[in-house]
């Protein structure tokens, strides 16, 4: 469990934001899961990191893509992908509101059935650039509650299905 983190940690410091938006293969070769999740996987590197998984030549049987308006424009890449690769699926997920968070774990075990949750991916995550002059309290409250407490919200409703899972693991982003 910890040489999958190491590998997964090394890898995705290697490389930036372009390298995964061009595909590279192989990169992830030795990396094998049964299932994954990736939290903000309608662009940027969470969009990344699900090509990479559905691409590889041993992909998870299951790639839980999460987003938060699946119906709306910034999902179409996302859904583009799911009409190629019948083992991802698409879950709406606002991780700053815990009923959708309830709601997508409900939806990720109608596929897993009990078997467990392998890796989950915290990389949902927003940066507010402000100055001192600048900064507010509503501003610092969004970034502390998508960042810091929405991956410990997701973990916890994760934590449950660890025990029955035989390499689960975490990743933060944010
Ligand atoms: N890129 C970098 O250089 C860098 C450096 C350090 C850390 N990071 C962290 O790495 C992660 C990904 O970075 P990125 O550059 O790929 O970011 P990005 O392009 O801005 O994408 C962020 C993703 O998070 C989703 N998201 C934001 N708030 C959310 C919420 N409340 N609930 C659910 N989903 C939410 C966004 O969904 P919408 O499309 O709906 O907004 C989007 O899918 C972030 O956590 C970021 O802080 C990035």
């Amino acid at each position: 469990m910890q040489r999958k983190w190491v590998q997964l940690a090394q890898l995705l410091l290697s490389r930036g934001t372009a390298g995964w938006d061009r595909g590279k293969g192989g990169t992830m070769a030795g990396f094998n899961v049964r299932s994954v999740l990736v939290t903000g996987a309608n662009r940027g590197i969470g969009l990344g990191l699900a090509k990479q998984f559905l691409g590889k030549s041993n992909p998870p049987e299951w790639v839980f893509a999460t987003c938060r308006d699946p119906e709306g424009a910034r999902a179409q890449e996302l859904k583009t992908l799911a009409s190629r690769h019948p083992n991802l699926v698409i879950v709406a997920l606002e991780v700053t509101d815990p009923a959708s968070i309830k709601a997508a774990a409900a939806r990720v075990e109608q596929h897993l059935k009990g078997s467990g949750l392998n890796l989950l991916i915290n990389n949902a995550g927003i940066v507010r650039l402000n100055t001192l002059e600048s900064e507010t309290p509503e501003d610092m409250s969004l970034v502390y509650a998508t960042n810091v407490t929405g991956p410990l919200l997701v973990s916890q409703v994760r934590a449950p299905t660890e025990g029955t899972s035989p390499a689960a693991l975490g990743f933060d982003f944010a």
